[in-house]
């Protein structure tokens, strides 16, 4: 691949601009402005209901913003389908889906690799096996090269986590979407997990958009933090700001009487 051109490497990957969304009466997302560029990590917090998961739907094409606008690498997408966004490299983490939870994990990420380069390798064909060393390859990128002959249906919650991930970057995304990534994960599992992606942010370029409710992970994997509260805005910095912030204090990490206030 050819290297970006200064300016285009400057350029955010992401930029949204006065995203506002309602359903029905409630406001989810209401005003929302923000930019992620290439190899950053910024993570979107906030209380339950904040509106985050809206935001990465408005972001990846499966809502449409009532107003506002999301931008991809210099292309206005707002109005555009989740998979012309795909093309255009967002990626997602999803649940595998549940038609291939017959096949194995190595399958699942190889036919992910044969889409993403738009080949017409049917799910049960022999076609298939051409991309197994790459399917292998980046499952065990991810830490997950145990689970290659697994059948998708049957893996624990943690490993479905991983496998996700692979089958995200089988699209080689230059904006990456992970909405709660290490839900559901014990806390030795979680801060592995974000060592992966926080390794692949930084080899791939990736611009990482990333919720998670365990403020440790945020901390130690976030560039910059966004504060989401009932739809708005709250705060937005670096992460030692975030956490001295007395708003967000109040509002969502809670003005703990057990932790010492001079931290
Ligand atoms: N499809 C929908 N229909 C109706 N209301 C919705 C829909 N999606 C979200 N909402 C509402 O919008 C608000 C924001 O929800 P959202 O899922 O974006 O929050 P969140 O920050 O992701 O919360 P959580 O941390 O619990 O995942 C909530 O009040 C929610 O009930
Ligand atoms: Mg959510």
């Amino acid at each position: 691949m050819k290297p970006p051109s200064p300016a285009v490497a400057a350029m955010p990957v992401l930029v949204v601009e006065g995203l506002e969304r309602a359903f029905g009466g409630v406001r989810a997302v209401d005003g929302v402005s923000f930019t992620v560029a290439s190899g950053e990590r910024v993570a979107l917090i906030g209380p339950n209901g904040a509106g985050k998961t809206t935001c990465f739907n408005l972001i990846d094409g499966q809502l449409t913003p009532d107003e506002g606008r999301v931008t991809i690498g210099g292309t206005d997408v707002t109005a555009r389908p989740t998979r012309e966004r795909a093309r255009r490299g967002v990626g997602r983490t999803f649940q595998v889906a549940a038609s291939f939870a017959s096949m194995t994990v190595r399958e699942n990420v190889a036919l992910a690799i044969a889409a993403h380069e738009g080949a017409t390798a049917s799910p049960v064909g022999a076609g298939l096996g051409a991309y197994d060393a790459r399917a292998d390859a980046l499952l065990a990128r991810v830490g997950a090269a145990e689970l290659a002959g697994e059948h998708a249906a049957i893996l624990a919650y943690g490993d479905l986590k991983r496998v996700e991930l692979a089958l995200a970057l089988a699209g080689e995304p230059r904006l990456l979407l992970m909405d709660e990534p290490t839900a559901g994960m014990a806390p030795r599992e979680r801060g592995a997990m974000m060592d992966v992606v926080s390794a692949l942010v930084r080899e791939r370029s990736i611009a990482l958009l990333f919720t998670e409710h365990d403020m440790d992970v945020v901390f130690a994997h976030a560039d910059r933090i966004v504060v989401l509260d009932r739809g708005r805005i709250l705060a937005r910095g670096a992460p030692d700001a975030i956490r001295a912030d007395r708003r967000v204090q109040e509002a969502y990490l809670g003005t703990d009487d057990d932790t010492p206030t001079d931290r």
